[in-house]
């Protein structure tokens, strides 16, 4: 199932459209209830994340406030190394902050990122994660809030990108293997 002529990169879905709404409408009615009250801020970490956020805030039915941030992450050889590279424009100190992320593999740069708004004293500092590769990880990360549990596969689509496209796919695919090599 292709959604762009002329495509052939996309293998199976994995999580339709539908079933990623549920799960978004879900995760946003409990961080909703979780977080009654109090100043709510979601920050995302780009350009994944995007899709995933702008679902869940308004699956929230409670103020909250939105701010971004972007890293680059050189996992391959260089012991984990991450960079911002785009810091977030507003001081989270005192703020209730949920880090909201397309998916969690290695853990290597939520884990990077966490260390670093941990030390600027927010007044609570919790994970929501759309996708969890959970047999990868790394570095053991707490995640509140998680959608849904995925294989060891490349995956495209709702954020989740290969050579930066195919993140306008409105549901979750894996590709076929010869497009990653
Ligand atoms: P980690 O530091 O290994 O946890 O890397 C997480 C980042 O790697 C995610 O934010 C994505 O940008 C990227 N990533 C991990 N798995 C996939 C995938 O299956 N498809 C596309 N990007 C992925
Ligand atoms: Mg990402």
């Amino acid at each position: 199932m292709t959604r762009f002529s002329g495509d052939s990169v996309v293998e199976k879905v994995l999580i339709t459209e539908e079933a990623i709404a549920a799960r978004v409408a879900e995760l946003g009615s409990a961080i909703a209830r979780d977080y009654a009250g109090q100043d709510l801020r979601l920050l995302t970490v780009l350009r994944g994340g995007l899709f995933f956020l702008a679902d869940l805030a308004r699956a929230i039915d409670s103020h909250l406030t939105l701010d971004f941030m972007a890293v680059s992450s050189f996992s391959a050889g260089t012991g984990g190394a991450v960079r911002i590279t785009k810091d977030l424009d507003d001081s989270i100190e005192g703020a209730a902050v949920v880090v909201v992320e397309d998916i969690i593999d290695t853990g290597l740069t939520l884990n990077y990122v966490l260390s670093v708004l941990k030390g600027r004293g927010p007044a609570s500092l919790e994970v929501c994660t759309l996708l969890d590769k959970d047999i990868r990880r790394i570095v053991d990360l707490p995640i509140a809030y998680r959608g849904f549990s995925v294989p060891d596969r490349f995956l495209v689509g709702y954020g989740l990108d290969l050579g930066g496209r195919l993140r306008n796919l409105p549901y979750i695919a894996t590709v076929d293997e010869a497009a990653l090599t």
